[in-house]
């Protein structure tokens, strides 16, 4: 069979259709292509197309990337479901570590990850990296993203070390993708196609106005709530799309009472099921917990970035099976995902910036439509905006529906991108004069757009001055070098300025818990910082002052040239708090931080007091070892440094631990020690027994 039919197959489809015809008129498996085309329009037969042409017919292995962890998963399981038994082919995803070559991969065919988690391979010299036959690039429109500069290098290299390399690159409709397609030497595969048909409109005073046609709904003194009882009416499912976390929720809440009416025996019994699992993700469940548990009894929830990974889980396999009517999520759901929503509607396509509100890009926006009217589940589908006035609604006629996509541009040329790439590629041993950093540089996607390179030569320049002077190059006349040390913060995928001040300020004398998480709040990788409210900046300042000592850099200095420095200091108090057993609802009361959000930056934080060990290793500051190790574990668990080794054991948490531990069962041994039955006066039984087995 050839590998058309297998796909056909494996997927269950008559036929491939026209988007994918062309792409397979193009030389789908022997040229790199680049595809430009509508949200649902089945890129992702493509990749799998041209994957297997290169594991069953060429022997040679594939790397899939794309930009989010959830979007890789999905897609690393739906091929394996589909192709791995019946054709063994070995698939693997890699998404974490970034302190690792990963060398088992070079077992696995195909290979799902991140951007970072590549550049992070392609850092660590994982060598069956130079042999892969094709590269897909899954949303590579990121490329004009904050992400984008890590993508531009991760293509880069791969066709650096790997002349015959050929790429796919997936992309929404965008102008300018002949551009892209002309840098990867591409054949470019440009498509209107979409299988299910979209409608856009606004929606105002009662009536949604698609264009061509009119809609009269009955209308309520709500208009979001006119609108999912009209999706509801239709039997269909709707994803709402909030400008912030809390809106996300206050929406929810405001539909709970529509959908509760709307839901069968059977439906309820099972949110009802669901809805403890999400209520007890965490070993106490918070006030946001409890929320989500009781919205989704009720056949609706919100999803942001504040939510724990399980319940976000939780709540896309409920809306999935028609058992949550509606989600109400911040772009945490706005690219790549098939979610059978009929109806997609944004309430107010503006965001929060720096400088107040702003329009989302046009191309965001159709990100978001495009989530509606998924061929999985539906025949057509509906994207509305809401608006207020007419005014509005014309502008948003003018500006998102008949609007012009913006251009995808290359983000190489910023600075602090360009600093933490250049020394990634002087330590890969890309660049070692500057004849070799301009034919490195002229195989950009930025040298393809800007034709020269004098602009970013004259920033490279001056950036490597500055990392001769953070002591991480060493250049003559004849060579530029990494040193040691240099080396090392590209394998710890550290922002050389992070990595300079961590080293500084790992130099100094004084040293106690909020010195070291001052240091991991002063990254770049840190942020965004949590904000200081206005009421409370004063008080702060006061608290640093008296502080200052204890932080590890010239307070007087930053004082006037940071004007982060108090959110810094916020942050690190944030942490100080964690590792001082405060509750996480209290610090969701004092520091504004949902679980999701607090979740993410301790993994952060355990990466940053990660690399500042490395560090302190390296430069033989020996004093910080033990007391960056015992950092980690703290600021993993959430605990002081007594509940350390009870925290080892799986199943006791920091509730759990300090619950033991002032009953008076302080170690392991003494965990060994008690019974069963007394263990489990204090644990719910079934984790006491678990905890048991584990340490006997
Ligand atoms: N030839 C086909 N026949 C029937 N269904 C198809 C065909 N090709 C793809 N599909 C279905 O279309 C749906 C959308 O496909 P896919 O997720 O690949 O879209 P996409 O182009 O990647 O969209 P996005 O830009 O939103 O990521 C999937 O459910 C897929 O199974
Ligand atoms: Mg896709």
């Amino acid at each position: 069979m050839g590998i058309e039919e297998i796909v056909k197959n494996a997927n269950g489809f008559s036929d491939f259709n026209p988007m994918q015809q062309k792409a397979l008129k193009k030389d789908l498996f022997n040229k790199s292509i680049v595809v430009s085309s509508p949200t649902a329009s089945g890129k992702t037969i493509l990749a799998e197309l041209s994957a297997l042409n290169s594991i069953l017919n060429n022997r040679k292995k594939v790397v899939y990337t794309c930009p989010l962890r959830a979007l890789a998963s999905e897609h690393f399981n739906d091929f394996k479901k589909k192709y791995s038994a019946s054709l063994q082919i070995r698939a693997a995803i890699s998404i974490g570590d970034f302190d690792s070559s990963s060398s088992y991969l070079k077992n696995y065919d195909i290979i799902y990850s991140t951007y970072e988690k590549l550049e992070s391979l392609i850092r660590h010299r994982a060598d069956w990296l130079q042999g892969i036959g094709v590269l897909i690039v899954d949303e590579i429109h990121s490329l004009g993203t904050d992400r984008g500069s890590t993508l531009e290098m991760v293509i880069t290299k791969l066709r650096f070390f790997n002349k015959n390399l050929q790429v796919l690159g997936l992309s929404a409709t965008i102008p300018n993708s002949k551009e892209i397609a002309s840098w990867l030497n591409a054949d470019l595969v440009e498509s209107d196609f979409r299988p299910v048909k979209l409608v856009e409109g606004v929606f105002l005073e009662g009536t949604i106005d698609f264009g061509k046609r009119k809609e009269k709904i009955e209308s309520k003194s709500d208009d979001i709530e006119a609108l999912a009882a009209d999706t509801l009416a239709r039997g269909k499912q709707a994803l709402i799309f909030a400008n912030t976390r809390k809106r996300s929720e206050g929406i929810a809440k405001r539909l709970a009472s529509l959908t509760s009416r709307q839901l069968t025996e059977s439906e309820k019994k099972e949110l009802e099921k669901a809805s403890e699992k999400a209520l007890n993700v965490l070993e106490q469940p918070t006030e946001q917990c409890r929320s989500i548990a009781a919205l989704i009894k009720n056949g609706v929830c919100f999803h942001n970035a504040g939510l724990m990974q399980k319940q976000r889980e939780v709540i896309e396999e409920l809306f999935k099976k028609n058992h949550l009517k509606f989600i109400s999520s911040t772009t945490t759901l706005a690219a790549g995902i098939n979610l059978p929503a009929y109806r997609v509607v944004i309430p107010s396509p503006y965001r929060y910036s720096g400088f107040g509100m702003e329009k989302l890009p046009v191309s965001e926006f159709k990100q978001m439509c495009g989530r509606a009217g998924r061929p999985a589940f539906d025949s057509e589908g509906e994207a509305i905006l809401i608006a207020k006035t007419d005014f509005e609604k014309d502008d948003y006629f003018d500006y998102f529906i008949n609007g012009k996509i913006e251009n995808i541009d290359s983000r190489l040329g910023i600075e602090s991108n360009l600093r933490f790439h250049l020394l990634a590629a002087i330590s890969s041993g890309f660049i070692f004069d500057l004849d070799s950093a301009e034919k490195f540089f002229s195989a950009t996607f930025y040298a393809k757009q800007f034709g020269n390179l004098s602009e970013l030569f004259r920033k490279i320049t001056t950036i490597l001055q500055e990392l001769e002077e953070m002591g991480f190059v060493h250049s003559s006349e004849k060579r530029i070098d990494v040193t040691p040390i240099g080396r090392r913060v590209v394998e710890l995928y550290l922002d050389p300025v992070s990595a300079y001040e961590i080293t500084e300020g790992l130099r100094k004398n004084k040293f106690n818990d909020l010195s070291y998480l001052f240091l991991i709040s002063n990254t770049s990788e840190f942020y965004p910082l949590l904000s200081v409210s206005r009421s409370r900046q004063a008080e702060l300042w006061e608290r640093l002052q008296q502080e200052k000592h204890l932080l590890p850099i010239n307070v007087e200095l930053e004082m006037f040239s940071d004007y982060n420095l108090l959110s810094k200091y916020h942050t690190s108090l944030m942490l100080k708090d964690w590792i001082g057993e405060v509750s996480e609802q209290n610090l969701v009361d004092s520091f504004n931080v949902q679980p999701g959000i607090l979740h993410a930056k301790m993994q952060r934080a355990d990466w940053l007091a990660y690399a500042a060990f490395e560090l302190a290793k390296l430069l033989e500051l020996k004093e910080h070892l033990p007391r960056l190790n015992k950092m980690r574990k703290r600021l993993k668990s959430g605990i002081k440094e007594e509940l350390i080794y009870l925290c080892e054991v799986r199943g006791i948490g920091r509730v759990r631990a300090r619950k033991l531990f002032n009953a008076g069962i302080k170690s392991i041994a003494e965990l060994k020690k008690v019974d069963l039955l007394d263990l489990q006066r204090l644990l719910p039984p079934k984790v006491a027994l678990n905890v048991k087995k584990q340490i006997t």
